[in-house]
């Protein structure tokens, strides 16, 4: 499948990896309304093409997965257009985090402000070894408007992300995967480390998997806890759970269908 973008790059691989690619390398791939709108397109397309199982996203070029929100575009934001953007941007980015298959960020460079942003809406974010993420919006006199204080306060608690936020500070890959906030550093571009870890998750129950996605969603919520059940227990009714136990006590690997 090849979908025509001004500014992102579709592709999808015989394993129904599907490859997101920001393509704006000149301007270090940053986020203008063209790559939000293209990018909400793009999720639906994705959600649409059954033959998609996972997605990798990741950035054009050597030096950036996103370099943030486009500076430019933001210098002429007044309070009502720039709320208008903030919730746009957190739509789009709410749609990638709810989509039920795996989505990993491959941070291959820096990954500041909306590219942060960007990543930590994806499931799982491996980094190449010379990634930097944060979050700098307070040095434009902003405060991170994607779902940012949400999610990187999730992600690496609340002292840690209002340091980070407050010093506006680079998060060299070391230190990101010491404190939670990447699952995985790697030599060089992480597109292909993704890709393994995703071979390997797609040869789990797909429904268990999307059920994954669903429950640890839920996390922290008053609703956590029951729905974690509900979801279990439909899973309970599923083709994929007694071919998973009948495998396992009649000492083969599974063969899930799905269903
Ligand atoms: N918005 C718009 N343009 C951006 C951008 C952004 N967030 N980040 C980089 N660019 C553009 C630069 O203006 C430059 O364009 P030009 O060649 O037309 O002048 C080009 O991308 C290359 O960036 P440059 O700054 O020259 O690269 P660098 O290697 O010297 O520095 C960074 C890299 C990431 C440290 C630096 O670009 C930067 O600080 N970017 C902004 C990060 C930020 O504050 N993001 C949060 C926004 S909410």
């Amino acid at each position: 499948m090849n979908q025509d973008f001004e500014t992102l790059l579709l592709s999808t691989d015989e394993n129904g990896i599907c490859t997101l690619t920001i393509n704006r390398p000149d301007k270090l791939n940053s986020l203008n309304n063209k790559v939000f709108d293209e990018l909400d397109s793009a999720v639906k397309v994705i959600k649409d093409d059954l033959k998609i199982k996972a997605v990798v996203i990741t950035g054009a070029g050597e030096k950036a997965f996103v370099a943030g929100a486009d500076i430019k575009e933001l210098s002429s934001l007044d309070p009502a257009s720039g709320e208008r953007v903030s919730k746009k941007g957190q739509q789009v980015f709410q749609k990638i985090e709810n989509l039920t298959i795996p989505v990993i960020a491959a941070v291959n460079g820096y990954a500041l402000g909306g590219g942060c942003e960007l990543a930590l809406a994806c499931h799982l974010r491996i980094a190449s070894d010379n990634a930097a993420l944060g979050l700098p919006e307070v040095s434009l006199g902003l405060i991170p408007g994607y779902g940012g204080t949400q999610r990187l306060t999730q992600a690496i608690g609340r002292a840690k992300a209002l340091e980070c936020i407050m010093t506006g500070r680079q998060i060299k890959a070391d230190e990101a995967f010491e404190i939670g906030l990447v699952n995985q550093v790697v030599e060089g571009n992480p597109v292909e480390e993704a890709k393994a870890m995703l071979h390997k998750i797609l040869k789990q129950g797909p429904i268990a998997i999307k059920n994954a996605i669903l429950a640890v969603q839920e996390a922290g919520s008053e609703e956590g806890f029951d729905n974690e059940a509900k979801l279990f227990g439909e899973l309970c009714g599923t083709a994929d759970f007694k071919e998973g136990t009948t495998a396992f006590l009649e000492k083969r690997k599974p063969n899930f269908s799905g269903k």
